[in-house]
């Protein structure tokens, strides 16, 4: 019999509502219609996405053919809180019944409070950079986690704050668009700030065995010139800010924020015991290279050092990476690891297979040592790559983008003997 992790392990795949559901209204709608946006890469705008919001009972059915047992799917607050103190009853039922139809298949709902996307009313009226925007999304929150714990135990407050932080207000390739490095410390501050409410309504309004952490989006990160001091520094600053500075604010409780002639702050916070799991998005490892004539004095790139190629984004394909990270994070939190994602962009699907595999490997090799408790895939479905549009290819499942029909790839096949070794033959 094979060994496989366990049917405790946390094997499924995952999804943001922008990206998948269509019909939502939010700051991101509003990006995709200016023209700059535009103009920089004649890109389609998500608009429909993949018309899950419509489809999802047929989708959840393939999620159940694939033999999973965790699903993690975003609640998009535009949707569910158009206005401010006003609910969509309907959109919120709806939230509760995927989360039911999720239970009734014996698939753990993981859900994620915030990806990315905010109610263009939250920018106007309590911007992050505001204290009262954490109460803002307290409220939202609140309302979620009271409705959705009956079926729900895994939560993620925020899916990735750091890339949040530079796209949205460092520089400003994301909404709001603002290139304000003073202002990224207050936001970031806010919204552990906000993970912290979240935490407050779980111990609530949950049972013992509710689960929270954040998705933090963590990549090898190494000088473009081995030969560089300067790259070899920048290198070491931008590993501390993109990969550790949130693990240590969880670990030691002190947000250590510094931007080099621009910001240094230093911000206690109680963030110790506010999660009891660590979720990582494992794609890439990154060169960073000194460029003192750019805007943000340096640059950085992908390339396939490694030879283990390139993914259709452009992105190195790097399990070691995960190793490095694994090992590191456990270091500092030892706390049980989740891979909240991990995926490739690969429209041919001819990579995907060893993509999974070589990953899954990483996590085997340390499952002994390190309380790996789960992976899974981005993404399920084929979906609204931000600022990429629909050209990248991450589903399981391919969309047609004008019928809107899923076709079922190689690799969903494959994740389905996975699911079967890994978490129904186990030891
Ligand atoms: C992650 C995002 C996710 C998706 C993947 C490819 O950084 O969390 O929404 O875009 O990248």
């Amino acid at each position: 019999m094979l060994k496989g992790f366990g049917k405790d392990f946390l094997f499924g795949v995952a999804t943001s509502a922008y990206q998948i559901e269509g019909g939502n209204h939010n700051d991101w709608t509003e990006w995709e219609r200016k023209p700059k946006v535009k103009k920089s890469k004649n890109l389609t705008p998500c608009e429909k996405a993949t018309d899950h919001w419509n489809r999802f009972k047929d989708d959840f059915l393939l999620l159940k053919e694939l033999g999973i047992n965790t699903y993690r799917f975003s609640v998009e607050w535009s949707r569910v809180e158009p206005r401010p103190d006003q609910w969509n009853q309907d959109a919120l039922q709806t939230y509760v019944e995927m989360a039911k139809l999720l239970q009734g298949f014996k698939i753990e709902p993981m859900v994620t409070l915030h990806h990315f996307t905010n109610p263009m009313w939250l920018h106007e009226d309590f911007p992050w950079h505001l204290q009262k925007s954490v109460e803002r999304f307290g409220q939202y929150a609140d309302k979620i986690i009271s409705l959705l714990s009956p079926y729900v135990r895994y939560w993620i407050s925020f899916n990735e704050p750091i890339v949040f932080l530079l796209g949205g207000y460092i520089d400003g390739r994301m909404p709001p668009g603002l290139k304000d490095v003073k202002l990224s410390f207050q936001v970031l501050k806010n919204m552990l700030l906000a993970h912290q409410e979240v935490f407050s309504i779980i111990k609530d309004r949950c049972g013992k065995d509710a689960q929270l952490s954040i998705a933090h989006n963590m990549m090898e990160i190494r000088p473009a010139s081995v030969v560089s001091p300067f790259d070899h520094w920048l290198a070491a600053y931008v590993d501390q800010f993109y990969n550790w500075m949130l693990v240590d604010a969880f670990a030691t409780g002190e947000l250590d924020f510094r931007i080099p002639t621009a910001v240094k702050k230093k911000v206690k916070l109680n963030l110790a015991d506010t999660i009891t799991f660590w979720g990582i998005n494992y794609y890439s490892r990154l060169f960073m290279r000194f460029a003192p004539f750019r805007p943000l004095r340096f640059s950085f790139h992908y390339r396939d050092a490694s030879k283990n190629g390139l993914t259709d984004m452009g992105w190195e394909i790097y399990p070691e990476g995960l190793e490095h990270i694994l090992k590191r994070v456990h270091s500092k939190l030892n706390l049980p690891i989740i891979i909240t994602e991990n995926g490739i962009a690969d429209q041919e699907d001819n990579r995907r297979l060893k993509f999974i595999t070589d990953h899954l490997k990483v996590l085997r090799n340390y499952s002994g040592s390190i309380p790996i408790k789960g992976y899974l895939y981005w993404s399920f479905l084929d979906n609204f790559e931000w600022l990429d549009g629909f050209g990248p290819r991450f589903g399981l499942y391919g969309v047609d983008y004008q019928t809107y029909q899923r076709r079922k790839r190689g690799s969903a096949d494959f994740f389905r003997s996975l699911a079967k070794e890994e978490i129904e033959i186990c030891s």
